[in-house]
């Protein structure tokens, strides 16, 4: 018998359907579709505007829909854990309340931040469970509602995020496929560099800071760019050199979708062409934790079983890191 690993036995993804494209926006900040699309890649980007619904409600979707095509019960979920940044509440966490939205009624929860990294450092906590053997199914999910913390008269912010959620189920497997290794990082001085300053015990909301616009995610754009390119592609290289895998081993690298030249410079480094790296930031732009499941989602397809596929992301904090998974099925 082999070693147990953490499995993904099926992904699924929601997005909402509105659509906030380059041009919606020329008319809200001095900005134009051509910058936007040869400066970040992007044409257009999902905004969550059902009344009543946040960010839980776009996990309920993604969670539905996956134990609906894993033949799944609700009841059968051990742990739920959701990578978000922007849960519905500051408490309780999110996954308490995507658990009750979805009747997984023998399930505890909890959310995890790490911003853009969250699916990452989520699901290499979700798998720990699974390869320990503790449980047997575990969902994780990577999900934010950007639109509601994005001032949509900040031209650097604006024009990146978008709304989604995605989901996968993790359960343990013993023929060498699931999840391998992962590498995470983190350096908390770059909080001065991708933040949203108030809301939290540190800057409480008070009519001074919604005043200063303190209740928006901000960011020095160039800044943090920089890191990611850094920060990805050392930590890919790494997990490739130790786990001793070429780029021919390599099947598939699934990066964060924050920026089209940040992917294609991740790529370069690295030395991979761009038929082995996934992208749907044209559609989305940036949902921060709903990256990753959004494009494994999407190219769930042409993965095989056995494939080696790498995930990488870098995001405020600063987190960063990169996950080998060997495809299930
Ligand atoms: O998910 C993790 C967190 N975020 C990221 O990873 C994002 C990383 N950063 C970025 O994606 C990019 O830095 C941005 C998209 C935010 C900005 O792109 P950039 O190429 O770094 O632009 P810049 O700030 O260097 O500005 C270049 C020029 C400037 O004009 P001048 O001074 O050269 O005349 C800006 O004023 O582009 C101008 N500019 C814009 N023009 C039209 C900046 N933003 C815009 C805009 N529309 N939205």
């Amino acid at each position: 018998m082999g070693k147990t690993h953490a499995a993904v036995t099926g992904v699924f993804g929601w997005v909402p359907e509105d659509k906030l494209t380059n041009f919606d926006l020329e008319k809200l900040v001095d900005t134009n579709d051509e910058w936007i699309r040869s400066r970040t890649g992007i044409e257009e980007r999902r905004i969550l505007r059902t009344p009543g619904w946040a960010t839980s409600d776009m996990c309920a979707e993604a969670v539905k829909g996956l134990l609906e095509k894993t033949g799944t019960k609700p009841g059968e979920i051990d742990l739920l854990i959701v990578a978000t940044v922007t849960g519905d509440m500051v408490f309780p966490d999110t996954a308490n309340t995507v658990c009750d939205k979805v009747g997984a009624k023998n399930a505890f929860g909890f959310d995890l931040g790490a911003a853009c990294s969250g699916f990452l450092f989520a699901l290499s906590t979700g798998a720990q469970f699974v390869q320990a053997g503790t449980y047997k199914k575990v969902v994780v999910v990577g999900a934010d509602m950007m639109s509601s913390i994005i001032d949509y008269t900040d031209r650097n912010t604006c024009v990146i995020f978008g709304d989604g959620a995605g989901a996968v189920l993790l359960e343990p497997c013993k023929d060498g496929n699931g999840v391998v290794d992962f590498v995470l990082r983190g350096d908390g001085a770059g909080r001065e560099l991708l933040h949203m300053k108030a809301g939290g015990s540190l800057h409480p909301a008070s009519n001074e800071t919604v005043a200063r616009r303190e209740h928006y995610a901000w960011q020095d754009g160039k800044r943090v760019f920089v890191q990611a390119v850094k920060g990805m592609t050392g930590a890919c290289d790494e997990l490739m050199r130790r786990n001793h895998l070429t780029k021919e081993d390599v099947a598939w690298v699934v990066p964060h979708q924050a920026n089209m030249r940040i992917i294609t410079s991740v790529a370069e480094h690295l030395g991979f062409p761009m038929e082995k790296i996934t992208v749907n930031i044209q559609k989305y732009g940036n949902t921060t934790a709903g990256t990753l499941p959004l494009c494994l989602w999407e190219y769930e397809n042409q993965f095989k079983k056995g494939d080696n596929i790498i995930l990488t992301a870098f995001g405020g904090g600063f987190t960063w890191g990169a996950l080998l998974l060997k495809w299930a099925y």
